[in-house]
């Protein structure tokens, strides 16, 4: 059994997943972070894309660099962003409404309680944020019910088992070198990814959650596990 988290780990995590830290520390990850994840946001949007969908969702969207991307690949669909910190919300919306895309939505919400009715999405997705979430079953299981059958919800984050080669090379592509120094790497380790999933626990909680198959996915120098649930 693992040991019990030291109270600074503790402290630390609380921190990680509050809302009124990402109202104000938000940016950071907005500026200088979410975009090194470029590569998956284009493999998630491979995989939504080509099914045509109408209505999508973004749970957990931040920034909303996913949702804008997914509005731009599929234009005749209506994309929903929800988060649940307001200032996140606001950012996403300016950046959404500098990019002239009209198809898109951002609303204030919580992933365990999403404001939906059920089945009222044909794909759903959510980078980053599922171990932000203080029942992260619970929002899968609200993630399966806003979702109509057989469509899919694809899933990604923090890689737990991510080596700190893996971590620091990941690390490498923040856009600025401040971000680049050993607290960080080691807040990166300890708080960020030894605290998240496995491949094999996303998959779990999705089969839970009622999910009959699901299909690992990932990209080259991403070290976040994805699962991708229909
Ligand atoms: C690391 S950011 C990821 C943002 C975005 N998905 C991306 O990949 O760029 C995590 C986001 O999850 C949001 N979040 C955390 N807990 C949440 C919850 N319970 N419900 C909705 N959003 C949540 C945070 O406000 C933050 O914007």
């Amino acid at each position: 059994m693992a040991p019990p988290p030291l109270p600074l780990v503790r402290l630390l995590r609380y921190l990680r997943d509050n809302r009124l830290v990402w109202d104000l520390c938000g940016f950071i990850y907005n500026r200088y972070i979410g975009d090194a994840l470029t590569p998956l946001f284009v493999l998630l949007t491979d995989e939504i894309a080509p099914r045509r969908p109408s209505r999508i969702l973004d749970v957990g969207s931040g920034p909303g660099y996913l949702t804008c991307l997914l509005a731009r690949r599929c234009p005749r669909a209506e994309v929903v962003g929800v988060d649940f910190s307001p200032r996140q919300v606001s950012w996403a919306r300016r950046r959404g409404n500098a990019l002239g895309l009209s198809n898109m939505t951002f609303l204030r919400g919580d992933a365990l309680h999403l404001t939906f009715p059920d089945e009222s999405f044909d794909a759903v997705a959510s980078v980053g944020s599922i171990k932000h979430w203080r029942d992260p079953q619970a929002g899968m299981s609200e993630i399966r019910r806003v979702l109509k059958p057989g469509g899919p919800a694809i899933v990604a984050e923090t890689d737990r088992g991510a080596s700190p080669g893996e971590i620091r090379s990941f690390m490498a592509r923040f856009k600025t070198p401040l971000l680049r120094n050993d607290l960080l790497l080691w807040g990166m380790k300890r708080i960020v990814f030894a605290e998240s999933f496995t491949s094999d626990d996303l998959s779990l909680m999705a089969r839970k959650a009622g999910f009959e198959e699901t299909r690992p996915l990932g990209v080259g120098g991403i070290p976040y596990v994805c699962v991708r649930a229909a």
